[in-house]
């Protein structure tokens, strides 16, 4: 039988332990796992494309069932070139679904090859992002125990303020 790849794709800015969650849950389903990381030149990034794909290896432990990449342009085209047909995205709160599907919809227009499955984050995880840690972060307050360790140390380099915390 084929290996039954999908790609899990994301800005991973950085990756939270919400991600970490859902990559768990989608190797329950899939052989491999490709976490690709958007490299978007419009969007402000606080890590290099380089420094998240680092802190993911790290994160998951390289575990060999998941690959990492970067790319740019169409998802689906990538999917494709990558061998999946499965695109994992992860919902948290409601306010996820409308983004979400217009995506969904959106990649399914471009191909109708390439699905999207979603996986829910574990309740823990439900109100956390990437974007609330930065902000956090940047003000001193710890995500200790919200991102991996990993995370932890590298939000460190970037904001004075998380700088002095253990
Ligand atoms: O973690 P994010 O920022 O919600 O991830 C969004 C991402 C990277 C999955 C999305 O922006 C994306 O798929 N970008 C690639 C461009 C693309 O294929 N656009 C057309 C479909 S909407």
């Amino acid at each position: 039988m084929s290996e039954k790849i999908a790609v899990y794709p994301g800005s991973f800015d950085p990756i939270t332990n919400g991600h970490v969650n859902l990559i768990e849950r989608a190797l329950q389903v899939f052989d491999k796992l490709i976490v690709a990381v958007a490299h978007n030149p419009n969007k402000t990034a606080l890590f290099s494309v380089e420094e998240r794909i680092e802190m993911i290896r790290v994160a998951l432990k390289n575990d060999p069932r998941v690959s990492t990449a970067s790319f740019q342009g169409l998802l689906v085209e990538f999917a494709v070139q990558q061998g999946a047909n499965v695109i994992v995205r992860g919902l948290r709160a409601l306010s996820d679904f409308e983004y979400e599907f217009q995506m969904t919809l959106m990649n399914r227009k471009l191909n109708r090859k390439v699905d999207t499955m979603f996986l829910m984050t574990g309740y823990k995880w439900f109100y956390t992002s990437s974007k609330i840690i930065k902000e956090a972060a940047s003000l001193g307050g710890s995500v200790r125990g919200l991102v991996p360790e990993i995370v932890h140390q590298r939000l460190k380099d970037k904001f004075p303020a998380y700088r002095n915390l253990p």
